[in-house]
């Protein structure tokens, strides 16, 4: 598989014969040539297998606020109630990335030095999943697209190398975040590293607990690490008196880093997910997609990606869904979130805090509460109380549907993927690869040959205590908290 990996990379080069076509967001397709002579006189045919058929890496990001019928709700200033101005986030990030919060263009250029990075890991494969398909007697076809081939080792590099980049251009010092799987914590703390600047982030204390290596990670790529909450900040100090063993959350981990970069002129805030401008990074996802299986003569009838604060499941399913509010397609698009921490299925659609403290401009998103705190399930990237207020916007709209899936379900699928394709995912995208499977056994009953595009946007080799624990018998599901999102429905703020 990695020689694949590889053999994908460098055929990006100018290399390889160019004999596509542009589609907006990308560069033009490139089709390996059918046979490939290398030096030691190897050679591969290319027309069967999906890897070697390479595209460039895109050179814009898509908005889908652009095409959208309705345009989303603003956001609003927390105090006030009044949509937020630029000026009331400057003390949290650069001019650049407020600017593509707001953004309603359709596509926004990326910084050549970012395209350079992109590089080391981009454009990742897109992999048909032929052995888990006849493990699964399905005659549906199933393909993922990749995103642990990054350094950190999934999508979020996408969205930390352009943050960073941008509070670099404009003299920043420092940036802080939280990380809730460790995994953005480790983009955040690589994109630092690449260019120069200082990097402390909140880990949420079940994570910091369960992956050691995540944090031996960050630090390796020199970031400060707190376990959250933590006895630094006043927002940290307070949940540890009403709970000196709270496991954390997103949440209280966003109001620590947040406090930080409000008390510090030379410190900005950058988040993993949820806001505009990160989901726009993440499209690079699905333009590469687009025109990979473009190669294939292939389309998706269904698209499925887990949802935390919603980034990967948006940077695979936005340049699709352009295609379907234009009429060119039309498949489902199917976000999976987990059974303990619903927001799309089983919150309120309104107005909440995207931090527990409430310091965060108000947002309206599905919300669970901001003072919910979800049980510590293993996916920890997917324990967030809200959801993208432009995810949460288009599933109003009827453009894309939700399901929860039980942890053990999807620890037993992640086994099946990895036992035939290999791999082993993230517990993030263990939710996407179950729903996956759900749907292709679906289609064994029904006869459907659907085609099935999934988002494998993470490797597990960090998490592998959560797989012994899971082969040990040791995971079980926990009922969801219905009396607890009630409690903390009670506190969102009265806005009208
Ligand atoms: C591998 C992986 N997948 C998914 C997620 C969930 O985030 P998002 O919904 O923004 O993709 C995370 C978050 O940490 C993650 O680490």
């Amino acid at each position: 598989m990695a020689a694949t990996f590889l053999t994908v990379g460098s055929l990006t080069s100018s290399s390889i014969n160019n004999v596509g076509e542009q589609l907006p967001g990308c560069l033009s397709l490139k089709r390996v040539p059918t046979h490939l002579r290398f030096s030691n006189g190897y050679r591969t045919k290319s027309a069967s297998n999906p890897n070697l058929k390479a595209v460039e890496i895109p050179r814009q990001w898509y908005n889908l606020v652009a095409d959208l019928p309705v345009k989303p709700p603003p956001p609003l200033h927390p105090k006030t109630y009044e949509p937020i101005k630029p000026e009331d986030l400057s003390h949290l990030f650069p001019d650049e990335l407020i600017k593509q919060e707001a953004s309603t263009e359709r596509y926004i250029n990326i910084p050549d030095e970012v395209v350079d990075i992109y590089g080391l890991w981009r454009p990742t494969p897109l992999i048909r999943a032929k052995r888990l398909e006849k493990l699964l007697d399905t005659p549906a076809r199933i393909y993922y697209k990749y995103e642990g081939v990054s350094p950190a080792g999934s999508h979020k590099p996408n969205s930390a190398v352009p943050q960073v980049w941008y509070n670099a251009q404009e003299g920043v010092k420092n940036v802080v975040t939280e990380t809730g799987a460790g995994q953005w914590g480790c983009s955040l703390a690589f994109a630092c590293s690449i260019f120069g600047i200082g990097c402390e982030v909140w880990q949420v204390r079940a994570s910091y607990d369960q992956k050691p290596y995540r944090r031996m990670m960050m630090e390796t790529w020199g970031a400060k690490v707190h376990p959250s909450p933590s006895d630094v900040t006043d927002a940290g100090r307070k949940f540890l008196q009403v709970d000196p063993s709270s496991p954390g959350s997103l949440g209280i981990a966003i109001s620590e880093a947040v406090e930080v970069a409000a008390l510090n002129a030379d410190t900005k805030y950058c988040l993993g997910s949820v806001l505009n401008h990160v989901l726009l990074h993440q499209t690079v996802i699905g333009e590469e997609c687009l025109k990979q299986l473009e190669a294939l003569g292939e389309s998706p009838d269904l698209i499925i990606g887990c949802t935390g604060g919603g980034s990967n499941f948006a940077g695979l399913s936005f340049p699709f869904l352009r295609e379907k509010l234009a009429g060119n397609i039309n498949p489902v698009i199917r976000a999976v979130e987990p059974a303990a921490c619903p927001s799309l299925t089983k919150g309120v659609y309104a107005y909440d805090y995207g931090d527990t403290a409430g310091m965060t401009p108000l947002m309206k998103m599905h919300t669970l509460g901001h003072n919910f705190i979800p049980d510590p399930i293993h996916a920890g990237g997917l324990r967030y109380h809200g959801m993208a207020p432009l995810i949460s916007h288009v599933y109003n709209l009827g453009l894309l549907e939700a399901v929860s899936l039980p942890q053990t379900e999807c620890f037993q699928g992640a086994i099946k993927f990895a036992r035939s394709e290999g791999l082993i995912p993230a517990p993030e995208p263990t939710h996407a690869i179950a729903a996956t499977i759900r749907e292709a056994l679906r289609c064994r009953e029904t006869g459907e040959s659907k085609v099935i595009l999934t988002a494998m946007c993470g490797h597990g080799h960090f998490d592998l205590p959560a797989y012994e624990k899971y082969l040990q018998g040791g995971i079980t599901d926990l009922s969801f908290a219905n009396e607890k999102m009630k409690e903390s429905l009670t506190t969102i703020p009265q806005v009208a």
